[in-house]
């Protein structure tokens, strides 16, 4: 059967593909952002993922208001990076995995969940630019991928009990899968941040640090909370956290942690960025 790896999690903020665009990694800004990374392509080259299930929200490129799907799950042969207007370049294609793709949502169709499942789906900086973090300097992806999607863009959202459910359920389909490939598990957004309104630049640090450490220590501390009081507590967009707690859950059992990082602020946002793996 497959073997999950472990899980990278990390923030995503658009500027973070201007500075490696502009070649800004070590500029005292972003330096102390980037300088997580090389511990993660170290356990990388390690732990040597032949392909990548990548939870991410969308921000409005491929999923717009007027048709929000709550989980979608990518079926297709390769995703396409396209201009979302923040200035950033785009990247080349990302190929897909489909047989896992269709054995996932075989799994979680038949566990009760009914993402969309799209055979076509353009991917924005939450999935490029983590895929851009952890593969540098390579001419082309290493390993195919499976996004999945979580509306964290138009309320109602789900639940954070119901995202680790989800990734509970993801595990127990990788698990099922009857290959010898190794699978890293991918969690992109977060920690708090907020873009807009009154609470605008709103960060909360010791939520944040209380987040990561609950993944190793007690992994479902995060589903006490509402929507509405994630909201509160991390801001209108740090509930981006959630696919953070997906990913925890489709890591079976005990987790350890790996390696991370944290800093604030990366433009609005509280950059966090963790590796964990199970412990046998
Ligand atoms: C920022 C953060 C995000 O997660 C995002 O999707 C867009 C912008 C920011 O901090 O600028
Ligand atoms: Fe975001």
């Amino acid at each position: 059967m497959a073997t999950i790896v472990g899980a990278v999690t990390t923030s995503h903020v658009p500027s973070i593909g201007g500075a490696i665009a502009k070649n800004k990694q070590q500029d005292p800004y972003w330096k102390p952002f980037f300088d997580g990374f090389p511990p993660v392509h170290d356990w990388l080259a390690k732990v040597k993922p032949d392909v990548a299930v990548v939870f991410y929200n969308d921000h409005g490129l491929n999923f717009f208001l007027d048709k929000q799907p709550t989980f979608a799950v990518g079926a297709a042969p390769q995703y396409t990076n396209s201009d979302e207007g923040w200035g950033i370049p785009t990247l080349p294609p990302f190929p897909g995995n489909q047989a896992l793709s269709w054995h996932i949502i075989e799994s979680l169709i038949d566990q009760e969940f009914d993402p969309m499942t799209c055979q076509e789906m353009l991917v924005d900086h939450a999935f490029t630019l983590p895929m851009k973090l952890l593969w540098p300097d390579v001419a082309t992806w290493p390993v195919p991928t499976v996004p999945i999607c979580i509306n964290t863009v138009q309320h109602p959202l789900p639940k954070a009990t119901r995202c680790y459910k989800l990734g509970a359920a993801v595990a127990r389909a990788i698990e099922s899968w009857d290959t010898d490939q190794r699978v890293l598990i991918i969690g992109t957004g977060g920690l708090s941040h907020q873009l807009d309104g009154e609470r605008a630049g709103f960060l909360n640090k010791a939520f944040d640090l209380k987040f990561m450490d609950s993944l190793i220590d007690d992994p479902e501390w995060a589903t006490q909370f509402s929507i509405h009081e994630l909201v509160e507590q991390t801001g209108t967009q740090g509930v981006e956290l959630l696919m953070w707690l997906a990913a925890r859950a489709a890591l079976p059992g005990k987790v350890r942690r790996v390696h991370s990082n944290y800093h604030i602020p990366v433009s609005n946002t509280a950059g966090g960025l963790m590796v964990m793996e199970s412990v046998q």
